[in-house]
């Protein structure tokens, strides 16, 4: 593979060409977002340039769903959740992989393909539950609870998956424990404390004797509550509120659908309501006015400021001249042991969710 370092830089689009390709930004829905005749032509002569040079360097750009509305609509060659982002990674045919979303995305991305080159345009780009836990504390809570199988969420590093016996993501996590509950009286479930207690209820299952959890929190999902929801439920008759797994149980306990991102797209995309409300990132909230233009969505959302922080020049940098710090590496030996329990993943979660 040639290095990255001699891609050349993109050529310059002329006024016409800058013109249509924000016509495009605008015939997929962003002008509906808020976007001004500005912001489009400033985001098109970016995406004309990153569109141009993905071609010519045989790269192919995923996007979590959470990432800003002119990546998913721009750039984008394929969009989803944790887990579809992973598996269509794996099957991409592309040499490298210019990953939009955050670290632990890339860094499963890489260990699924080590012989690609995984760029991540924002490599500041962490999440709270990743950093919340490491290697050591697995192997701790291991021999603290001899004989119990560890079951990952894929919202952590390579280092810890590496520990771990099974990757879950939030599409494939009840289904997966439920699976394991069949043959273990006890499991650790790592790291989100609040995703923990939604399936230990979910399941029936006893916190601290049957399921052990860590304390790990999402910084965005964490902050619902379910205080207003009634107040929402009455001045929007018939909304529909879908709350993200990472929610706390108070809120999960009051809304109409818990789940992953994925999830919720699929359960707004089969349903008839007049309003629905998407308890989470506010990416998903955007992408689904775009993806379901006929549809009221009432806006409830945060921002991840992780998610945020990949934009369109940082992408256009990873193809022209990457920071060192965006090549994603992952040592030989890590990558080698955290691969076998996302493939455990794919073994027992693949007819769970739809890609
Ligand atoms: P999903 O796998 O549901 O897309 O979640 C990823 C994430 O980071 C949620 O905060
Ligand atoms: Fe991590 Fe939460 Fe951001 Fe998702 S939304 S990347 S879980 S901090």
């Amino acid at each position: 593979m040639n290095s990255i370092k001699t891609i050349s830089k993109s050529p310059e689009p002329t006024e016409k060409d800058i013109a249509l390709e924000a016509e495009r930004l605008f015939g997929k829905g962003l002008g509906d977002l808020g976007y001004s005749e500005d912001d489009l032509r400033r985001c098109a002569e970016l995406t004309w340039k990153i569109n141009i040079l993905k071609k010519e360097k045989r790269a192919v750009i995923p996007a979590h769903v959470y990432q800003r509305a002119e990546i998913l609509h721009g750039v984008a060659d394929f969009i989803g959740d944790s887990y579809k982002l992973a598996r269509l990674c794996q099957k991409s045919p592309a040499e490298r992989i210019i990953f939009c979303g955050v670290r632990f995305m890339a860094e499963t991305a890489k260990i699924l393909n080590p012989e690609k080159e995984v760029l991540l345009p924002a490599p500041q780009a962490g999440c709270s539950l990743s950093e919340s836990i490491s290697g050591e504390d697995v192997r701790k809570l291991r021999a603290e609870h001899p004989g119990a199988p560890v079951a990952t969420y894929i919202n952590t590093s390579a280092e810890v998956k590496a520990e771990s016996d099974v990757i879950v993501t939030s599409a494939n996590a009840p289904k997966i424990l439920s699976k394991l509950f069949e043959a273990h009286k006890k499991i650790i479930f790592l790291p989100d404390e609040l995703m923990g207690k939604n399936l230990a209820k979910a399941l029936n299952k006893k916190i601290g004797a049957e399921i052990i959890l860590w304390k790990g929190r999402c910084i965005v999902h964490e902050n619902f509550d379910a205080s207003s929801i009634d107040y929402y439920r009455k001045i929007y008759p018939g909304v529909k509120i879908l709350a993200h797994s990472e929610c706390s149980p108070g809120l999960v306990s009051v809304v109409d659908l818990v789940g992953g991102t994925g999830d919720m797209m699929r359960y707004v995309e089969k349903t008839k309501a007049p309003y629905y409300m998407l308890i989470t990132e506010c990416g998903l909230g955007d992408l689904a006015r775009t993806e379901f233009p006929d549809k009221v969505f009432v806006p409830m959302c945060r921002l991840c400021p992780h998610m945020r922080a990949t934009d369109l020049k940082s992408i256009l940098r990873a193809l022209e001249d990457p920071q060192p710090s965006s090549v994603i590496e992952v040592p030989k030996e890590i990558a080698e042991r955290a691969k076998k329990p996302i493939e455990k993943m794919f073994e027992m979660a693949e007819d769970a969710v739809k890609l």
